[in-house]
């Protein structure tokens, strides 16, 4: 048990380095807060006009959560895996760096999947990719996405993960509130537009 409480922390911390955040400075992008809708994601950095940082902010935002996987899967066991993904996410989320205002996880999530389990980890970041190039809205990708994890995950038989996917679906709803109104709203952005 203290060595799951040392995994689920190195997990928070790797999530919570916000790379869009880091990246957009680093480049001279602006302050992410004030534009488009103010999250620290990749979907958000493209709408600085920089294209190369947005799928830069994607990688490394997916790849911190892949990464705490995978080293608690190496050094520890699947539980702490386990556990390490779900606070990565939670770090991306709720980064002690940025008072705790952070994003929406879904990089994080799919990089998490992967790392999990990939065949879910690619049909997860093949949903995604569909829902949002039909849609042509990133929301709408990730909320699609985020709902049919769970339902993958048992037709493949991993049951012993649904219930952390069900946990990660429920977390990117809310998180996606502001983004939920939007889409009923019928004002969320096409991928691209700054507003
Ligand atoms: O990854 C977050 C995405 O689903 C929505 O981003 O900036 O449009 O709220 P944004």
């Amino acid at each position: 048990a203290p060595m799951l409480a040392v995994w689920a922390v190195l997990g928070y911390l790797l999530g919570s380095i916000p790379f869009g955040v880091v990246l957009t400075q680093a480049l001279n992008l602006g302050d992410l807060r004030k534009i488009g809708s103010g999250n620290i994601g990749a979907t958000n950095v493209l709408r600085t006009g920089n294209k190369a940082a947005a799928a830069a902010t994607l990688i490394l935002d997916g790849a911190k959560g892949a990464v705490a996987v995978l080293l608690a899967r190496w050094l520890a066991a699947e539980d702490a895996a386990q556990l390490a993904g779900f606070t990565a996410f939670l770090g991306h989320c709720f980064p002690v760096w940025l008072r705790f205002h952070g994003g929406k996880g879904v990089a994080t999530f799919l990089g998490l999947m992967l790392a999990l389990y990939w065949p879910v980890g690619l049909v997860s970041c093949a949903t995604w990719l569909a829902a949002a190039a039909l849609s042509r809205i990133s929301s709408v990708g990730a909320l699609v996405a985020a709902l049919l994890s769970t339902a993958w995950m048992l037709l493949f038989g991993r049951i012993e993960m649904t219930a952390l996917c069900l946990a990660l679906t429920l977390l990117i709803f809310w998180r996606h509130r502001a983004n939920l109104d939007r889409l009923r709203a019928g004002t969320e952005p096409k991928i691209g537009k700054k507003t």
